[in-house]
């Protein structure tokens, strides 16, 4: 079997690296894929933007790829499912019906409403002044309504905040073509990140996760991808998934069942625990997370394909359960200084083998190999990533590997993980 792995961050790298060890697969295509795809043994990068469907296309014709696995939102968004749909091809990753779960806010608020998904409560407005006449007592979350690389939300803590934010917005900060804003009640909490299987029959919990998204040590500063994650979080203790399965994930599956749409992938529910035990959404993605991916799938038993094949092929419910690895995992990003404002690129990166010889596996992101020598290509650069029987010891075989490496102007938090024992 060969495969195409549509994307190029780390979340990629770590699904083409666990597909490397199947013996059913050949090969492993990634487009454009990065550094650390390509080092790999059954890999090979080929540039083709993940937007560019026409070359995708022609791509899964003249290899003969049987399985095709969609990392990142943008193009489930503009329907890339949708368009390389042929017979025997299978696609992991929704169409673009499904995929709106992720792409427009007020449209998951809706699909919440209707299938009585707890979430906070929320008003979309079309009108930036309209909209600020609304707000009224802060803190309150402003949240553009489509895809922004998760940066399109504010907390606003002012009013003053809360209206730059929203004309930020309306003047097309994030997109020209952005022309709502979600308004949200402010929520309290512990934040999760539950991702699921689904094939559009079943749906399954992964290990449940959380990310630190702020670039500063005690989750200060502005929002970024995700500065390191770490799974699986003590804070969704099995009660509370069963519950989150009965309240978020039924009805969601339900719902899409009702609005027609054939949804085989990924759901990941962002989650807001309130002090109390209470799961409420704060958002939908259609796709796997990334950095928790990188941690989740270090502790996947199951072989990856098993599980993917069977969300293509409708046959999750026939799978047994799904296995893990005892222990926990902590994935640190290492970014490039500044992120996620303005930065440099094409830094040579140093001590990765090294890195490696702790245990801890280094997945790559923004990295590339240039006349054989590895550089920095972007905000997120490396996700180092290490297995520990405790939090203790994942932590610190992350950090030991995390010492090892070098760039100019490498950026880390050194408190991943840390929630954990302070128990925030
Ligand atoms: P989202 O992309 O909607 O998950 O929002 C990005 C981040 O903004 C979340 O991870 C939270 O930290 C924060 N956030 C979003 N919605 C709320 C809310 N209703 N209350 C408090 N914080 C929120
Ligand atoms: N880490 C957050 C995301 O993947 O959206």
């Amino acid at each position: 079997m060969k495969v195409l792995v549509v994307g190029n961050g780390g979340r990629e790298h770590v699904i083409a690296r666990k597909l490397c060890h199947s013996p059913q697969i050949q090969k492993i295509l990634c487009t454009p894929g990065n550094g650390g795809t390509t080092t790999l043994s059954k890999c090979q990068n080929i540039a083709i933007p993940v937007e560019d469907f026409p070359a995708l296309k022609q791509l899964i014709v003249n290899q003969n790829i049987s399985l095709v696995v969609v990392g990142p939102e943008v193009p489930l968004a503009l329907g890339i499912t949708d368009y390389l749909q042929q017979p025997n091809l299978k696609i992991f990753g929704p169409k673009k019906s499904g995929a709106i779960l992720e792409a427009s806010k007020s449209w998951a608020k809706k699909f919440m409403a209707e299938a009585n998904i707890p979430t906070a409560k929320s008003v979309t407005f079309t009108n930036a002044e309209i909209a600020k006449e609304y707000i009224t007592e802060t803190p309150i979350v402003i949240k553009a309504d489509g895809l922004a690389a998760g940066k399109g939300v504010t907390v606003a803590t002012t009013t003053e905040m809360a209206y730059d934010a929203i004309d930020a917005i309306f003047q097309g900060k994030f997109d020209q073509n952005n022309q709502s804003v979600v308004i949200e009640e402010f929520l309290i909490g512990r934040e999760a990140s539950v991702l699921a299987l689904t094939d559009g029959l079943t749906i399954r919990p992964l290990l449940p996760a959380q990310d630190h998204k702020s670039v500063g040590e005690g989750d200060t500063g502005p929002n970024t991808g995700g500065m390191g994650a770490y799974a699986p979080t003590p804070i969704i203790t099995p009660q509370l998934i069963a519950r989150i399965q009965q309240e978020v994930l039924e009805p969601t599956l339900t719902n899409l069942q009702k609005r027609g749409i054939d949804y085989r992938g990924v759901v990941y529910v962002g989650l807001m625990i309130s002090p109390t035990g209470e799961p409420k959404v704060l958002e939908f993605n259609c796709r796997f997370g990334d950095p928790e991916t990188q941690p989740i799938l270090s502790l996947l038993e199951t072989p990856l394909e098993e599980l993917l094949l069977a969300c293509c092929e409708q046959r999750l419910a026939d799978l047994p359960p799904i296995s893990w690895k005892p222990g926990v995992a902590v994935c640190v990003v290492l970014a490039s200084g500044g992120y996620p404002g303005a930065y440099e690129k094409s830094k040579i990166i140093y001590g990765i083998e090294k890195a490696e010889t702790t245990g801890a596996v280094v997945f790559h992101a923004g990295t590339k190999l240039e006349q054989k020598q590895l550089i920095t290509d972007g905000g997120r650069v490396l996700g180092v990533t290490a297995v520990g029987s405790d939090f203790a010891e994942a932590r610190a075989k992350a950090y030991a590997a995390v010492d090892c490496i070098q760039f100019e102007g490498m950026y880390y938090r050194r408190d991943i993980g840390s929630r954990v024992f302070n128990n925030e």
